[in-house]
């Protein structure tokens, strides 16, 4: 029953991902960036740029729903004029609000209007492996609350009864968070999650960012499609094209 749970009541909020020692560090082979002079907004100079064929931003909103390579440490491009690092050098949206809902538990409104395409904020908790994950997964799915993400843009199932890749990382917003955690799902969600790559290009360590996909009024919730298959629990999202589950 989501707000009752057997959670910890503490977690703690973090600025970046914590790293399970279960997670093998990336591979140095992706660890490369462009050496641009300018400000990394010119698709046909920055290789940054090139990976996603276009420039993703207009006025500092996204302008359609792709994975997003990010100018990064070892880039050389000056970090004050870069353009493409708009997700690693922002915080979470400001004027957000955690709220009690009627029926999810607690969820997240925003206090005054957003734009279509703003950016959010970074999924954040600790990075684990799937071992990890899965050791943790069987107490978690005790509770109904999940907050386990897979890093699966990219990744196929390993057989035909669609086992997951165990090259895969997860990020677990159970112990370290952000508000982002509290997002609740909706058949018709209001943001999409962004796959985004910062200082390391290797699948594995991609990364999630929410970025509003139409216009938010001020008090109306943020949610997203969490596109779940099961249908273990019921989805109170509201939307007319409700599938009815949740998880
Ligand atoms: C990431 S948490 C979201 C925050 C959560 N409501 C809380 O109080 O911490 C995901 C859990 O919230 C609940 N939830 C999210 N969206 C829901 C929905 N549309 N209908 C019912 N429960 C929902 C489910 O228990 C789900 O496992
Ligand atoms: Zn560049
Ligand atoms: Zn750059
Ligand atoms: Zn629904």
């Amino acid at each position: 029953m989501p707000g009752r749970t057997a959670y910890p009541v503490l977690f703690q909020f973090v600025y970046q991902n914590v790293i399970h020692k279960s997670v093998v560090e990336p591979d140095q082979e992706f660890a490369y960036g462009c050496d641009c002079k300018d400000d990394c907004s010119n698709i046909e100079t920055c290789t940054c740029l090139k990976e996603m064929g276009e420039f993703p931003y207009e006025d500092g909103r996204l302008k359609v729903a792709m994975p997003i390579y990010e100018c990064n440490s070892v880039c050389g491009c000056d970090p004050m004029k870069c353009k493409n690092s708009l997700i690693q050098s922002s915080h979470i949206h400001s004027n957000l609000e955690v709220f009690k809902t009627q029926h999810k538990g607690w969820g997240v409104r925003a206090l005054s209007p957003i734009k279509k395409g703003e950016l959010i904020g970074e999924y954040l908790g600790e990075l684990l492996d799937m071992t990890e994950s899965c050791a943790r997964s069987s107490f978690y799915n005790k509770t109904g609350l999940v907050y386990l993400f897979k890093l699966d843009m990219g990744f196929e199932p390993i057989d035909e009864f669609g086992t997951d890749d165990p090259s895969m990382l997860l990020v677990d917003a159970v112990f370290y968070c952000n508000i982002t955690r509290f997002f609740n799902h909706s058949c018709d969600g209001n943001m999409n999650q962004i796959t985004f790559f910062a200082n390391h290009k290797d699948r594995a360590w991609q990364r999630l960012a929410f970025f509003t996909n139409r216009d938010i009024e001020a008090g109306e919730e943020l949610t997203f499609n969490y596109n779940c298959t099961t249908e273990k629990n019921r989805c109170y999202c509201g939307a007319p094209s409700c599938r009815g589950f949740v998880d």
